[in-house]
């Protein structure tokens, strides 16, 4: 299984104050040296953590591979060309919202997102669509041409009952099933944290997770290796390959 270090919110961090520090690349190549498979970030429409240069940068320093996540906008494919990430992760982008609130409606614009997926497989770069538990949802970004998905684990993270969680572990569990047998790729995350990664981590669909805040809170105390490596940890461990 494979861990996504979305590095987001060194930017935040560093944003907060107007400097260069902490840095995104730094934090990209220390955590590429301490077991990040692969370097996540998401360039949002309004800027607020990750700017045009870090992704250059980023992109161009990573042993790894880059993971971009992007709203569906003209703007973010013109960058997306340009960058060439391995990966892109297409998102719903809402500007008012502190996160990425849900999934993907990938009905209501089904022509669009196989406009944007065909545009990127044609340069070379790997489709994700971010989306919610929801076969139907599935469905449509197979037929879209997605071959990819990332699934939205955040109700999951944020259910506040045993009984919530299961319900929506469960719902998890059914559309990684459901997105395999279709032979989609099934990644997952948001909302991740030591404590919860492993029941995600144990469903045998999933070979990707993308995990951002709860890291990057972490490594205030541990350090951002140390922080790493707990993560794989838990997922290692729920996974039984330690
Ligand atoms: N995956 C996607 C597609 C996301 O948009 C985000 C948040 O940027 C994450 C994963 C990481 O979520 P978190 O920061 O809650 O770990």
């Amino acid at each position: 299984m494979l861990l996504g270090v979305n590095i987001d919110h060194v930017a935040t961090l560093r944003n907060a104050r107007g400097v260069n520090y902490p840095s995104p690349l730094e934090a990209a190549l220390v955590a590429e040296t301490y077991g990040a498979d692969l370097i996540t970030l998401h360039l949002r429409e309004d800027r607020r953590h990750i700017k045009d240069d870090d992704v250059f940068a980023i992109k161009n320093a990573v042993k790894t591979r880059l993971n971009l996540e992007m709203a569906m906008t003209e703007e973010m494919l013109t960058n997306a060309l340009k960058v060439l990430p391995e990966d892109v992760c297409i998102v719903p982008e809402k500007r008012e919202e502190v996160t990425t609130e849900g999934g993907l409606d990938v009905l209501a614009q089904k022509e669009k997102v196989a406009f944007y997926t065909a545009k990127l497989h044609q340069a070379g770069v790997r489709v994700s669509i971010f989306i919610g538990a929801d076969t139907e949802q599935i469905q449509a970004a197979y037929d879209a041409g997605a071959r990819v998905i990332e699934l939205h684990t955040g109700a999951y993270a944020d259910a506040h009952t045993a009984e919530g969680r299961e319900y929506e572990l469960q719902r998890i569990r059914s559309a990684a099933e459901f997105a395999s047998n279709l032979g989609m790729t099934v990644n997952a995350g948001h909302g991740l944290t030591v404590q919860n990664v492993g029941a995600i981590a144990k469903i045998p669909q999933i070979v990707e997770l993308n995990i951002g805040h709860s890291l990057i809170s972490q490594a205030v105390f541990l350090g951002l290796p140390e922080a790493i490596r707990q993560m794989k940890e838990a997922m290692y461990r729920a996974r039984g390959s330690i």
